[in-house]
């Protein structure tokens, strides 16, 4: 898989700030701010509570006046957006018909293990075979970790928690980075009576953004490097697939630098950073705003004002963005501080109406208790770092590649623990099933960024992150990860074991 061409020299890696080679796009693409945001169509239900998605390949434009092939829940990308509601079991049958196994995992939601999204618990497309594999890194050579569901495979939703942001996305063992960057990803959002009961914009004025980055080949094709033997010998592209793989083109909702037209009011945007492995500082330009009032895991105690957003692969930030003082026609643009050249635009808002709104942020948004540190029953630190190996370098927890089957931690249920995130790199660390709240970013308090319940952190290079983590809902196997998809793939990742 990924592991060959990954593992190789990482020279000079470690000292940067997010300036990995950029994958350049091979046709010409649009004007920044021509096309419109696409909103992702939301997915009906086939029976009570139950949906049916289908894995497929879609062809759809992207860049204007070619096709891009997608595998694309549905056929499209972003995939159908889940409504689901807190207390609301939901079912959703996902039907493979790719030419690869899949897994599909709902990211940040409370899900029983077999549901999950485990790695090596696969679909297959009916009528294909599936064998194992062996020789790969991570438990190749166990094949009593392997499942496969010939078809389809139930996924079961008890949408135990409350309202949030969530997207499902694959998680196949070893190519989940390239067949997110083909396509499978979407949004799921909790719905709950608190959240609805609150005065924040809603309806058409609430809108997902699901942010990421693509290159594209000459005939409209995602250029990845796996998918070209040629682009691994290019000088920097080795480089580029070890600190993760990151395109020219941003694209929101699916779109290349869309443009949204608005009305003098406040919006309610779900920012959701769904890269491979780039990192965003979000901006508005004229000075304007980010109202979070929401994280990863739903609302946060009271809104917290941003000039600027640090957004991180897996991460979400759920933030009000007030339009009502800006006459019709002005116009309001969303830039990443981070990139460079044509990775600095990200969208715009183009003001267009003057109307009548009624929402409001209130002072107080919900209930979080602060994170008691002394709550903890157990200490335990997780090293993210690249290792040298028999086969070179590769991306470890704790010096060792990802072992399905294996866990390095037994949490109890019910309780909560103090995890230790170290890293040398930026690695975005995900818990699945467990929410956090964050202690600490080295001798400091948690960032302005760090509020709320999460499930996504961004772990800077060399810097000690520490966690308050609560184990609830479900016993059995799950995973924790870096969300840097190419590192994910090179095996930094391990299991523990909730009992
Ligand atoms: Cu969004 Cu285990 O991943
Ligand atoms: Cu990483």
């Amino acid at each position: 898989g990924l592991a060959g061409a990954g593992w190789a020299a990482a020279g000079g890696l470690l000292s940067r700030e997010n300036t990995g080679e950029t994958l350049t796009s091979a046709l010409p693409l649009p004007r920044p701010f021509t096309v419109p945001l696409p909103i992702p169509p939301v997915a009906r239900p086939v029976g009570e509570n139950r949906y049916e998605l289908t894995q497929r390949v879609g062809r759809v434009e992207i860049i204007p006046g070619t096709t891009t092939e997608v595998w694309g829940f549905d056929g499209v990308f972003p995939g159908p957006t889940l409504e689901l509601r807190s207390g609301v079991q939901t079912t959703v049958r996902v039907r493979n018909q790719l030419p690869v196994p899949t897994s599909t995992h709902l990211h940040g939601g409370v899900t029983p293990p077999e549901s999950d999204g485990y790695p090596t618990d696969v679909v297959v497309a009916e009528g294909r075979g599936f064998r194992p594999p062996r020789g790969m890194h991570g438990g190749g050579h166990d094949t009593s970790v392997w499942t496969f569901h010939p078809g389809a495979k139930d996924y079961v939703y008890p949408v135990g928690q409350r309202a949030a942001t969530l997207w499902y996305h694959d998680h196949r063992m070893d190519f989940t980075a390239p067949q997110v960057w083909r396509g499978l990803a979407g949004f799921a959002l909790v719905r709950d009576d608190e959240d609805d009961a609150l005065p924040l914009p809603k309806g058409e004025r609430d809108i997902p953004l699901l942010i990421c980055d693509r290159a594209f080949e000459e005939d409209g094709s995602f250029r990845y490097p796996s998918l070209d033997p040629s682009l691994l010998v290019r000088p920097g592209v080795e480089e580029a697939f070890m600190e993760g793989v990151q395109g020219d083109v941003i694209l929101v909702n699916g779109a290349p630098w869309p443009v949204l037209e608005v009305d003098t009011a406040r919006y309610r945007l779900r920012l959701l950073n769904a890269s491979n492995a780039r990192r965003y500082r979000l901006e508005l330009t004229g000075g304007v705003r980010f109202t979070q009032v929401g994280s990863d895991q739903g609302l946060l105690a009271e809104p917290v004002e941003h000039s600027s957003l640090v957004i991180a692969p897996g991460e979400r930030f759920d933030v009000v963005v007030d339009f009502s003082e800006h006459a019709p026609g002005s116009e309001v643009t969303m830039v990443n501080t981070l990139g460079e050249g044509r990775t600095r635009n990200v969208m715009r808002f183009r003001v267009r109406s003057r109307v009548r709104d009624d929402s409001r942020i209130p002072r107080r948004l919900s209930d979080v208790p602060p994170a008691d540190r002394a709550a903890a029953v157990t200490r335990r630190v997780f090293d993210f770092r690249l290792t040298r190996g028999g086969s070179g370098e590769m991306w470890t927890i704790n010096g060792v590649p990802y072992r399905p089957g294996t866990p390095l931690a037994e949490p109890r249920l019910g309780t909560t623990e103090v995890w230790r995130f170290t890293s040398d790199f930026h690695h975005p660390v995900h818990v699945h099933l467990a929410h956090f709240q964050v202690l600490s970013r080295g001798k400091g308090g948690p960032a302005a960024t760090d509020a709320g319940w999460k499930d996504t952190v961004d772990v800077r290079p060399y810097e000690v992150v520490d966690v308050l983590v609560r184990f609830d809902g479900f016993r059995g196997r799950y995973m924790l990860h870096c969300h840097n998809l190419e590192h994910e793939d090179m095996a930094m990742m391990a299991d523990f074991q909730v009992v």
